[in-house]
């Protein structure tokens, strides 16, 4: 008798009634009339003007009109598929989320995107690729928005709109599309030196996937595990893709971005096509959860940073396969809303705070994109767990509540059983103490280095990555304009390495800067290495 659960019975009529459509004997108007012709308007006479009285024009013409939402504001063009997550059932120690149970099978949506470009924009170009996976798991969606780089440029989301407007296309001439060949993006990272890590490993061939099927993701942030004894643990997520890493070189990148700007959807829709489904492996690192939040020195909470995994072995918890694509663009990749707070019992957040911004800045731009507070009721981003969340109204309602008290507890809608308080099952945020300290706009001091990991992964590279690297530099740096930009960013690869600055230097024909901070001795990452261009794998 669960009494106000949002009905969806008029709405399944309604999607049936949607994906048979195109499909009837007759063709009819939006409301079912059927129409004896649509390719001529009604007029006053065979070559007379049109009559404003003919409806089925005026519809037709109005809904085409209106057929554009607005893009998405970053990651605007990505492709998404369906597939199934499959749970390894090793996690119990430190996450009691359900679907991560042995054997559970849960059903997800993934897209993948670049960042920069606009919708119509090239595949191949050199960016950051977003990795966003909805889990529709039996508690509730569970949403891992991951890029395939395992850092971030900033460690505070309010800089988020700037390094966004520094690397979008300049307000004046609307170029260029891709990222970093330009002045506003190499002016912005040079002097928002966090951004040196992110923006080298930008550099490197990871800027440029062979494939969709053939990157890593990364939650970047570092989440907070609750097992089922209520204990915690602090983690990073990796997808790890069973095809390996491998990347496009740079002139194979530059011919397909012209010969098909479609590359990476195709490749991805073909293969699941051909019944060449992709994988990856889940995979957790696992920190205590200590009140300073550091692991090895390093500071979980400082989204530049990542743990290298000879420190913390990626631990794999289940497998990703991606076995169907989506029978229509716009209802699916276009429309699917990822949010960073859609989490399961078992997951919470940390204080990392580009992650807390990010907790504000998806459904805000949602509301916009989709058209209103309702767009959780479109099919693609319906959760398969029931929902009863009292909400009501509001554009694009679909729903038909019933009951007469959207409220708990209530005394009117049947006894409605409100189990506060008692609730095994329910999402609770976890009770972390709160760090004492006045309130500030201050970071904390272990936010400061912002070169020693970017020098990690220059010396992980293999000597061919390293080439690849200086010529990317090279490359994106000549498209500058100015002087004194190419000169700051000189400068912070002196901060890195002192061959990477030279050879740079070399190619811009610019004086090689001193370092003006100290050059820690990392040991080198060989996990970080990958080769680029050699596809197929050995
Ligand atoms: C998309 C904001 C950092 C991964 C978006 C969108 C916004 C946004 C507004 C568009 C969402 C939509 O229209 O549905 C932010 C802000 C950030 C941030 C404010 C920092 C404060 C990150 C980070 C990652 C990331 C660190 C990766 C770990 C993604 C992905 C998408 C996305 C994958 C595309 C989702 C899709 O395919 O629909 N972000 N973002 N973002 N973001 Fe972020």
């Amino acid at each position: 008798t669960g009494p106000d659960v949002r009905t969806a019975t008029g709405a399944l009529a309604n999607k049936d009634q949607a994906v048979n459509a195109q499909q009837g004997e007759w063709l009819t108007t939006s409301v079912g009339a059927r129409l004896r012709d649509t390719d001529h308007s009604l007029k006053a006479g065979p070559r007379g003007p049109t009559l404003l009285q003919d409806h089925h024009l005026r519809e037709k013409i109005t809904h085409f009109d209106h057929e554009r939402i607005p893009e998405r504001v970053v990651h605007a063009r990505g492709y998404g598929v369906h597939g199934v997550f499959t749970a390894y059932g090793n996690a119990d120690p430190v996450t009691c989320a359900d679907f991560l149970q042995k054997g559970r099978e849960t059903p997800v949506f993934t897209r993948f995107s670049t960042v920069l470009g606009s919708r119509g924009s090239a595949d191949t170009v050199r960016d950051t690729r977003g990795f966003a996976t909805k889990f529709y798991t039996d508690e509730g969606n569970f949403d891992l928005v991951a890029n395939n780089i395992p850092v971030f440029f900033i460690q505070d989301g309010i800089k988020f709109p700037d390094v966004i407007h520094a690397g979008k296309p300049h307000p004046d001439r609307e170029i260029p599309q891709a990222q970093s060949a330009h002045d506003t993006f190499w002016d912005f990272v040079s002097l928002h030196t966090e951004a040196q890590h992110h923006t080298i490993w930008n550099m490197s061939d990871r800027g440029i996937p062979r494939s969709y099927r053939m990157m890593e993701g990364f939650g970047v942030h570092t989440f907070r595990l609750v097992n089922a004894a209520g204990e915690t643990s602090l983690a990073k997520f990796h997808w790890k893709p069973k095809l390996g890493v491998h990347a496009l070189v740079w002139e194979e990148a530059q011919m397909l971005g012209g010969f098909d700007p479609d590359f990476h959807r195709r490749d991805l829709a073909d293969a699941i096509e051909a019944g060449a489904f992709p994988e990856w492996e889940l995979g957790i690192q696992v920190f205590p959860d200590t009140p300073e939040q550091m692991f090895e020195g390093i500071d979980l909470l400082d989204p530049t940073k990542l743990v290298p995994e000879e420190l913390a072995e990626v631990q794999p918890i289940g497998l990703l396969h991606l076995n169907r694509n989506p029978s229509n663009y716009f209802a699916e990749t276009e429309q699917i809303a990822f949010h960073v707070g859609n989490l399961v019992r078992g997951i919470d957040v940390t204080d990392d705070p580009l992650l807390q911004t990010r907790l504000f800045s998806y459904i805000d731009t949602q509301l916009t994109r989709l058209g209103g507070p309702n767009f959780n009721q479109i099919p693609i981003n319906r959760p398969h767990a029931p929902v009863n969340d009292m909400f009501r109204d509001g554009f694009h309602q679909d729903a038909d509540h019933r009951g007469v008290a959207p409220y708990r507890p209530n005394s009117l809608d049947g006894g409605c059983p409100f189990h506060a308080g008692v609730d095994d099952k329910a999402f609770v945020e976890f009770p972390v103490p709160l760090p004492a300290g006045p309130k500030t706009r201050e970071q904390a001091a272990s936010f400061d280095d912002h070169y020693s990991q970017a020098r990690l992964f220059w010396r992980s590279m293999s000597p061919v990555e390293q080439e690849h690297i200086i010529a990317a530099y090279s490359f994106e740096l000549g498209k500058c304009y100015e002087q004194v930009i190419k000169q700051r960013q000189l400068q912070c690869l002196a901060n890195i390495d002192a061959t990477l600055c030279e050879k740079v230097a070399e190619q811009l024909g610019l004086p090689v800067p001193e370092p003006t901070e100290p050059l820690t001795e990392p040991d080198p990452s060989p996990a970080l290495s990958m080769v680029g261009g050699t596809w197929p794998p050995d």
